[in-house]
């Protein structure tokens, strides 16, 4: 498996869980554009088990290497993010995890007892990646209970490993060449976007603006039964030269604070 099976297996599990994103994908080909990713993200657990550094293994075994390291502390996240090393074409690849110590003796009991149930052998595998949820089979009050202290500890518990978004980099489309005409794009195909803190996040100041849609909702199998919940989101990447006249190849931690709320349950 080379890097880009590896997005191509990523990208057909993600949109068959997230159809906007393909929908959306298809509107910019429609158009004549050439849509590449400017990074793929990841979430995890700071668990040793199953942590950044066992997410960042097979990107490593691939041809990438590590970049910037970011803590939200809002969101008591720590992030990694890698680089493929010589090809310009590649996503980069944002890995954060959640600092289970930061929040109460419920959650982490909850997350530690769902990765015990996860075979060492899966965190071991290439698989780990496009596993989706490893974990035993949610419940709906256990999820909303983890939404209480934290969205992404929920979201994890139910989605697990899988691409939580894609993002299109503007910077490589001709036509939508900003994020306003690509935000008024998006809007006009008919998918909301998230307008938490703004629909815009960051400035071109801090190099780099990001957008996104709101997460498509689909049905999960909760032990209590069926219910629908926010799945992946869609985002959207216009970067700039800093002064040196280099693109801005990082993340920027507090916009992206406001970036990870594209998946609550309530943002709609
Ligand atoms: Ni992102």
């Amino acid at each position: 498996m080379n890097h880009n099976q590896i997005f191509d297996r990523l990208w057909s599990d993600y949109i068959l869980q997230n159809p906007s994103a393909g929908k959306i994908f298809e509107l910019f080909t429609r158009e004549g554009e050439v849509v590449l990713n400017d990074h793929i993200a990841f979430r995890t657990f700071n668990d040793p088990r199953l942590d950044i550094s066992v997410l960042a293994r097979i990107f490593l075994q691939n041809g990438f290497i590590e970049k910037g390291e970011y803590v939200f502390e809002e969101k008591h996240l720590f992030a990694r993010h890698y680089e493929h090393v010589s090809d310009p074409k590649a996503p980069r690849v944002f890995i954060s995890q959640l600092i289970l110590e930061d929040f109460s003796p419920y959650l982490q009991k909850i997350i530690r007892e769902a990765i015990n149930a996860v075979p060492e052998e899966t965190c071991l595998s290439d698989e780990l990646i496009f596993a989706g949820s490893l974990f035993p089979k949610p419940s709906y009050d256990v999820y909303n209970k983890l939404r209480e202290e934290s969205e992404y500890a929920a979201w994890l518990y139910v989605f697990g490993f899988r691409a939580n978004h894609f993002t299109v980099s503007i910077n490589a489309l001709e036509k939508y060449d900003t994020i306003e005409k690509v935000n008024e794009f998006i809007k006009a195909g008919g998918f909301p976007l998230n307008s938490s803190g703004g629909e815009i996040k960051g400035t071109k100041e801090e190099l780099l603006r990001q957008s996104s849609t709101l997460a498509d909702r689909v049905n999960i199998s909760f032990v209590e039964g069926e219910f629908q919940i926010p799945a992946c989101y869609y985002e959207f990447a216009q970067r700039y030269a800093d002064k040196d006249g280099q693109l801005y190849s990082g993340f920027i931690a507090k916009s992206a604070d406001k970036i990870f709320e594209s998946t609550n349950f309530t943002s709609k």
